[in-house]
């Protein structure tokens, strides 16, 4: 692909494609700014050297064609204004043109408002494209989804190039992936194994040690023939659990932390029990990882090269359940290994315990990451390819 760093953008006007989808709690505030300041350093790059920079991005999955403030971008300008020694301004008409001097930051509005967005309309797509000299896809995290403001624009604007912050994250996870340091450890927690089949598949193929927490590490523990009470788990994708286990060396949880507290009850200082996995109650629930188990996998981790985290071992979100998670998540961050860590539960598993300068890698990608993983092409970069190739 064509990057960014190569390109002269004195004079130009450039279209940078970011994923400033980040989360909000009730009062909209944004909770964790880990996207926004990911993409600073290539929005400061283009305003270096001498661009007129407009940013566009896509917040939430709003309704084409309707308003909603909720999912308006102007929070993230708002933080933009302060991170930035540039002005930076929201504009919310611009399909037919924007005007940005160089030196100046002009953030279009939400890119999901416009109709056509989601089908990858062309007449859209063509109107992205006229805004621009030249477009740079920098949204690691949207580079899964084909639609107008990812992949369109890209075909017919005159110049497209990969950002710096996509060519980082495909560089971080080829290394992870392509041809890593052994051995090599996946972790991948979450609620259930039918959602993330095909990335259990994807890393059996790859890793010297799958590690599963969470749900996934409950239909194993069910799998090893164990009750499992009223845990939350998938009694159908047993025999899955049973095919990956015969495949490749699976760690799951032995011991387990358990509660007898109903889902609405649940909170930090909820009462749990310690047991083994072979001894859980059928009025009881597994919501993490016990000691034994944890410890194992830090010491998996610590003997580890290269380490691929996704998702918790437990209901880390709770204090009373996060011991497992925050027992793993220390080890992957004191480990030498490469660590690469992706996906929403992850990050915020990883400002939980604020251990984002000791993790090698944090990708800025849910979905995209996990596709990624599974080997699956990430349409945004295709096209990248396709125009640097013609
Ligand atoms: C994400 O949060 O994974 C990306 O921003 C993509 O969002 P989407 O799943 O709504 O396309």
């Amino acid at each position: 692909v064509i990057k960014m760093t190569d390109l002269d953008l004195n004079g130009k006007t450039v279209l940078i494609r970011e994923d400033l989808n980040v989360p909000f709690d009730d009062a909209q505030n944004i909770t964790s700014t880990v996207r926004v300041d990911s993409a600073i350093p290539t929005i400061k790059a283009a305003l270096e050297k001498g661009a007129a920079v407009l940013v566009m991005s896509h917040l939430g999955r709003p309704t084409e064609g309707e308003f909603e403030q909720v999912y308006s971008l102007s929070p993230v300008v708002a933080y933009l204004n302060e991170q930035l020694d540039a002005p930076v301004r929201l504009a919310s008409d611009y399909l037919d043109g924007v005007e940005a001097k160089a030196g100046e930051v002009v953030v279009l509005e939400n890119v999901r408002f416009n109709v056509g967005e989601k089908a990858d309309d062309e007449a859209l797509s063509k109107k992205l494209a006229a805004l621009c000299d030249v477009f740079v896809m920098d949204a690691f995290g949207t580079a899964h989804r084909a639609q107008a403001s990812t992949h369109g624009v890209a075909k017919f604007a005159p110049v497209a190039c990969a950002g710096p912050l996509l060519v980082q994250e495909l560089d971080a996870l080829g290394k992870a992936l392509g041809n890593p340091e052994r051995p090599v450890v996946a972790i991948v927690g979450g609620s259930k194994v039918s959602s993330k089949l095909t990335v259990l598949d994807a890393f059996s193929k790859i890793v010297d040690t799958l590690v599963v927490g969470g749900g996934i590490s409950n239909t194993f523990v069910a799998s090893a023939g164990n009750e499992v009470g009223n845990s939350l788990y998938e009694a159908d994708l047993i025999p899955e659990a049973q095919r990956l286990r015969d495949t490749t060396e699976v760690v799951f949880a032995t011991d387990v932390r358990t509660t007898r507290d109903g889902f609405s009850d649940w909170s930090h200082d909820s009462k749990t029990e310690t047991k083994a996995a072979s001894e859980v109650q059928a009025d009881e629930e597994i919501i993490d990882y016990g000691p034994e188990s944890a410890a194992r996998v830090a010491e998996i981790v610590k003997n580890a090269k290269t380490v691929i985290w996704n998702g918790p071992c437990g209901v880390f979100e709770f204090d009373a359940f996060s011991k497992g998670t925050e027992t793993v998540a220390k080890a992957i961050a004191e480990s030498q290994a490469f660590t690469i860590a992706g996906g929403g539960d992850t990050l915020a598993a990883i400002d939980k315990w604020d251990l984002a300068d000791k993790i090698s890698y944090v990708s800025t990608g849910g979905g995209a990451f996990l596709e990624f993983v599974e080997g699956k092409e990430l349409p945004a970069v295709k096209i990248l390819q396709e125009r640097a190739k013609a």
